[in-house]
């Protein structure tokens, strides 16, 4: 063990061929590349070589590593070992790699949690989330953020000048095994600050949250505890706030990190890997310290372990496209996004795990980059023989010989090369995402079957069918320069954000809003006046009645008059100023009106009062791009998928039988043609409106 000093803090010689961060790591525009996740530590010192070459050989240009090395790096307090991984990130080096490295913090090990064991987290029944997995450590533990700033200053300074580095992420997967949420004293008291902040007066509090239902009224803010386990459900409010809390703390958990590595140096980009349909963090408030934001994508597993769409057997073999397709336009910001792990191959933690299809590996990565991805990284290089996940793949097999991963990534890093330097996505609708409605509604749903997930995904599916670019925005964003924006609900709403809405639509917006609008003050009572309360006149009329609906009810309704099916949520409205466009016909709700139409200023709004199955959200999302001037496509099958991106478009097939693609006369494929295989890919010099597949 090398105990390391500033002085021998210069992990590479001068010669070492390093790459230096380019415009591309934090930019919209690049040449995509691809990347891995590598763990060095879990290997023999003599292999690294051949991994190395092997990577290279395959044409992968970034390697992440370190997200769990704590142990590894400083074994016993203050005995540092930096050796391996100075080697490590050497070899990647002289090989032309680009090296991400990763503060360790998402697995504090053990000798630090027996020296304070207060910095594991607690259930809301007050169990401890033990030592012996990972994620054990709670983000309001002061002296965790010691530590953390303590391991993250070290190991940054470390690499300050080592040029393989451009760049680093943060911990890993914050909030990952439920742990954005914590139930422990640190967190209590904590809260109490957080509410003392934001309400000054607890009197605020009690008349934000409504605290005269079943007397849970308090009389200062040293009286509030974390919502622990109760009897009954709890309040809604509270809950809602502690969401909120829960939230700020990974936030802050994260500036520090953040600011520890930029203040080692400067050209670092910081970037952490967020999660698939992710429920309890807020991943707009976290990018706010990010040059850029990532993400991990499963596809496969996604489809089984959060998604509500049908398990299709193309869905088990290459996941359900609009889902993954959803976080690539959620993560993606003004300098792009990054693909942190993909799926290499079959992976150990949903239900099941078939292998996935042919070339699905290569069909993710490209369908990554059509929405904007600068880096697709596999996660992992190679199946681990140690540990939990031995049951998952990586682009290598356990033994070392190349899986079936391996000649997926090495052909899309080719014809990545020669796409050459791509601009980012431009997008002209806008899909409006709230973190703070998810958290409201899935803690009164109302229905099971009530995800927010869901409700966005069925709107988000009907304009990706219609091959038409998305920007997924937070509600508050800036609007203009949109030509439509979808809202699938707005249930929280302040006067300020319907003020904000209206002016997008007086000045020639056009807008299609969703059932559960405007519902709830932001402090999650409801508003004084009937739905959609501050957007009432906006949508020219309100809501008189709801209802909540099991499978096994009829739910029908016309919509221009063509006859339609919704499902799970019903609102009978009442036209104020507005034209009554939709009506039911099934039900007790039979005659009473489903959507209005309303013409204000220069631009509309068609306000739904349902969850609209998949052709009336066409029909609604169609209707909406025609009234903003935005072309689409043909409505495309379920497992083909077109996007666009800088002037070319990927052809996607999701189904495991070959499709043939009609384009106009001399276009030039880019990648492929126009016969695609069963999970393959084209790439063309076309709009996505010139094409239609057989
Ligand atoms: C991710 C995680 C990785 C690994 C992977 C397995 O959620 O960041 O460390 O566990 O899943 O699929
Ligand atoms: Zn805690």
């Amino acid at each position: 063990m090398t105990d390391d000093t500033d002085a021998d803090g210069d992990a590479h010689s001068d010669e070492t061929p390093g790459t230096a961060l380019t415009a591309s790591d934090a930019s919209a525009t690049a040449t995509p590349r691809i990347g891995v996740c590598y763990f060095p530590e879990h290997w023999p010192r003599e292999r690294w070589e051949t991994d190395v070459e092997q990577m290279a050989a395959a044409g992968i240009d970034v390697v992440r590593m370190g997200e769990f090395s704590w142990g590894r790096i400083e074994p016993e307090r203050g005995a540092f070992d930096f050796e391996w991984l100075d080697t490590a990130v050497s070899l990647l080096g002289d090989a032309g790699i680009d090296v991400v490295l990763c503060t360790p913090t998402a697995t504090p090990p053990k000798w630090l949690i027996d020296e304070y064991p207060e910095i594991l987290q607690e259930e809301p029944d007050g169990t401890t989330r033990e030592f012996g997995s990972r994620r054990h450590y709670c983000f309001n533990s002061a002296v965790y953020r010691e530590e953390s700033a303590r391991i993250a200053r070290r190991m940054a300074e470390r690499y300050a000048d080592a040029d393989p580095v451009v760049g680093w992420q943060t911990d890993n997967e914050y909030g990952c095994h439920h742990t954005v949420r914590c139930y422990c004293d640190d967190c209590a008291a904590a809260f109490r600050e957080w509410c003392r902040d934001r309400y000054d007066d607890v009197d605020a509090l009690n008349e934000t949250w409504g605290t005269t239902f079943w007397s849970q009224q308090y009389g200062s803010f040293d009286e509030l505890q974390p919502p622990r386990h109760t009897a009954a459900e709890h309040h809604p409010s509270r809950l809602l706030d502690y969401a909120r809390f829960a939230n700020e703390s990974v936030v802050d958990y994260n500036e520090l990190q953040a600011a520890i590595v930029r203040e080692a140096n400067d050209e670092w980009f910081v970037t952490h890997n967020f999660m698939g349909n992710f429920d309890t963090l807020d991943a707009f408030s976290v990018s706010e310290s990010l040059d850029f934001a990532t993400w991990d994508s499963y596809p496969t597993g996604f489809a089984q372990d959060r998604n509500t769409a049908e398990l299709t057997d193309d869905r088990l073999r290459a996941g359900d496209p609009d889902q993954v397709s959803l976080n690539h336009d959620l993560y993606r910001g003004p300098a792009g996004f990054w693909v942190m792990e993909q799926q290499p191959g079959d992976v150990n933690w949903p239900p099941r795990c078939p292998q996935p299809g042919e070339g699905a590996m290569r069909l993710w990565a490209h369908q990554a980059v059509a929405h904007g991805a600068n880096v697709v990284s596999y996660f992992r290089w190679r199946r681990c023989r140690q540990g939990q996940e031995q049951y998952h793949a990586g682009l290598r097999k356990h033994d070392g010989s190349p899986d079936r991963g391996y000649e997926d990534a090495a052909r899309a890093a080719a014809e990545f090369e020669s796409l050459g330097d791509l601009d980012g996505v431009d997008a002209p609708v806008a899909l409006c995402f709230s973190y703070d409605d998810l958290w409201a509604l899935s803690g009164q749903p109302h229905a099971p079957e009530f995800d927010y997930w869901g409700l966005v995904g069925a709107f988000y599916r009907a304009l990706r069918a219609r091959g038409v670019q998305v920007d997924v925005v937070e509600p508050e964003a800036d609007l203009d320069g949109y030509a439509a924006v979808v809202a699938p609900t707005l249930h929280l709403a302040s006067e300020s954000l319907a003020s904000a809405l209206e002016d997008y639509v007086v000045d020639g917006g056009h807008v299609l809003l969703g059932p559960r609008s405007g519902y709830k003050l932001p402090g999650n009572r409801l508003q004084p006046d009937l739905a959609p309360g501050p957007f009432a006149s906006l949508v020219g009329g309100h809501v008189d009645q709801h209802e909540s609906l099991p499978d096994s009810i009829e739910t029908t309704l016309t919509y221009r008059e063509t006859t339609y099916d919704y499902r799970t949520w019903a609102e009978w409205l009442v036209p104020d100023e507005a034209s009554v466009a939709g009506e039911y016909i099934s039900g007790t709700a039979a005659g009473r009106p489903a959507v209005l139409d309303h013409d204000v200023g220069d631009g509309s709004v068609t306000y739904c009062g349902v969850w609209p199955e998949a052709d009336l959200a066409d029909a609604l999302v169609t209707d909406l791009l025609d009234r903003g001037g935005v072309a689409y496509s043909g409505r495309f099958p379920e497992t083909v998928r077109v996007a666009e991106r800088d002037g070319l478009t990927w052809v996607l097939n999701f189904g495991g039988d070959p499709i043939e693609v009609d384009a106009p006369d001399g276009v030039e494929w880019r990648v492929g043609d126009a016969s695609i295989s069963g999970y393959g890919v084209g790439v063309v010099d076309a709009a996505v409106t010139e094409l239609s597949v057989q």
